[in-house]
């Protein structure tokens, strides 16, 4: 079989890149191995920057999301029993973030391709990329049918996650890695009540950091810190209700319950892996590096980086150019490493780290009071949480 571009992944870095080619003329297929439902099911992230609303509407899959996505213009602080607004627009001049969930951005993507007669090999076993030092690399896969295929292709995106099979294709004399774990994790639930709060709030309390967010006017997403070795079986819904109602508490403001609809428990890591190209493999996504979530940068990374890519691509395969795919990895490791540090930073800020002292717990309540007093502080915040450098797809 013959692809143009061999896409390993139908996250929302694989399928945004399979758009965004098709758009300039280059056709692809799409790996992936796991089900069509289990990619539009799972809870992820939920912000989105002004310049990934972009990066979808150039791939033509922003209609439901121009309908349904909830402009922010800011976030709430909270510390200290005080609640902060950091108003986004006033300090970047009118710039916003768009609450709409990852799963709807998948079902978007998904049905974009199939609606356009492109197809997504779901399913699949024993993914393999080889000849990646060659002008002709090659994707090979066992389909949902049993059937061996292999895929003669001009580049490959590696697109397939943290523990995909792309980057360990890359000899490993010439990575470079730089990592860092957390000493805890987030307890996450997804809550059949509307939410309590206008835009979304980060809390940093004595007791663990908490997280108000949403995926409409109906549906809440709240997130707890928890033991980085938490057992979701220890945490009962009361319990849930019980500790956020404790973090968040506030007087004359109420936390509104309801339903569990959804429970996980993710873990904190920083990751990145450089450079993001071996040959003619382009690592994309999470596949490349990966950020804690505090900063809700993970999403608005793989879209970022594909939209570089889809550029750079269609440059060396249409027109014989070399130099965008050249600087493919040092343009996205300029993003990379400023989300990476602000993700870090909000993280570090925000959460209470397990056998710190009182000296620490000082040192965060002084960032965080400077972060809401300060109007450069605070602009700092905001223009790294609406995306910076600011991306024009
Ligand atoms: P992914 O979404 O991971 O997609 C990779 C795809 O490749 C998957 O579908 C996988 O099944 C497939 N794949 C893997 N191996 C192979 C193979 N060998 N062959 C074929 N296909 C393969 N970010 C936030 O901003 N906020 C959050 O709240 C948040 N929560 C998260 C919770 C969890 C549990 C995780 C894992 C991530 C979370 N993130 C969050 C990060 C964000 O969701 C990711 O950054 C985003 O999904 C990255 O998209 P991606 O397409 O690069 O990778
Ligand atoms: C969500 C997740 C985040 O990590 C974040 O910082 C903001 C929102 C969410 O899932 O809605």
């Amino acid at each position: 079989m013959r692809a143009q571009v061999g896409i390993v992944g139908a996250g929302p870095a694989g399928l945004a890149l399979s758009h965004l080619l098709a758009r300039r003329g280059i056709d692809s297929i799409v790996v992936e191995i796991r089900s069509q439902a289990h990619c539009e099911a799972r809870q992820r992230a939920g912000v989105l920057e002004a310049g990934s609303v972009e990066v979808l509407r150039a791939a033509g899959v922003s209609q439901r999301l121009d309908r349904e996505g909830l402009e922010h213009g800011g976030i709430y602080l909270q510390f200290a029993g005080e609640r902060h607004h950091i108003d986004f627009r006033d300090l970047t001049g009118g710039r916003t973030v768009t609450v709409y969930a990852q799963t709807e951005v998948v079902k978007d993507l998904i049905a974009a391709r199939l609606d356009a007669g492109q197809p997504i090999e779901f399913d699949v076993t024993d993914t393999e990329v080889r000849a990646l030092d060659t002008t002709r690399p090659v994707l090979r896969y066992t389909s949902a049918g049993g059937e061996r295929r292999e895929v003669v292709c001009d580049a490959i995106a590696g697109c397939d996650g943290f523990h995909g099979i792309c980057r360990p294709a890359i000899p490993a004399s010439l990575c470079t890695v730089h990592e860092c774990s957390y000493p805890y994790a987030w307890l996450g639930i997804l809550a059949d009540v509307p939410p309590s709060t206008d835009e979304l709030i980060y809390c940093h309390h004595p007791g663990g950091f908490a997280l108000h967010s949403m995926r409409t006017l109906q549906i809440s997403r709240l997130y707890l810190q928890v033991t980085q070795d938490e057992d979701i079986a220890a945490w009962s819904d009361e319990r849930i209700w019980d500790e956020l109602q404790r973090r968040f508490a506030l007087p004359g403001w109420e936390l509104k319950e309801g339903p569990v609809l959804d429970k996980s428990i993710t873990g904190m890591r920083s990751f990145v892996s450089a450079p993001m190209r071996y040959g003619r493999l382009f690592l994309a996504g999470d596949a490349a590096h990966i950020v804690p979530p505090t900063g809700a940068k993970g999403l608005n990374l793989a879209l970022a980086d594909v939209a570089v890519l889809a550029r750079a691509l269609a440059a060396l395969i249409r027109d014989g150019r070399e130099d965008l795919a050249d600087g493919y990895s040092g343009t996205c490791l300029n993003r990379v490493w400023r989300a990476t540090h602000f993700s870090w930073w909000m993280t570090t800020m925000l959460h209470a780290t397990p056998g710190a002292g009182p000296m620490e717990a000082q040192l965060q309540l002084s960032q965080l009071r400077y972060t809401t007093s300060s109007r450069a502080a605070a602009t700092a915040l905001a223009e790294n949480y609406v995306g910076y450098p600011p991306l024009h797809p």
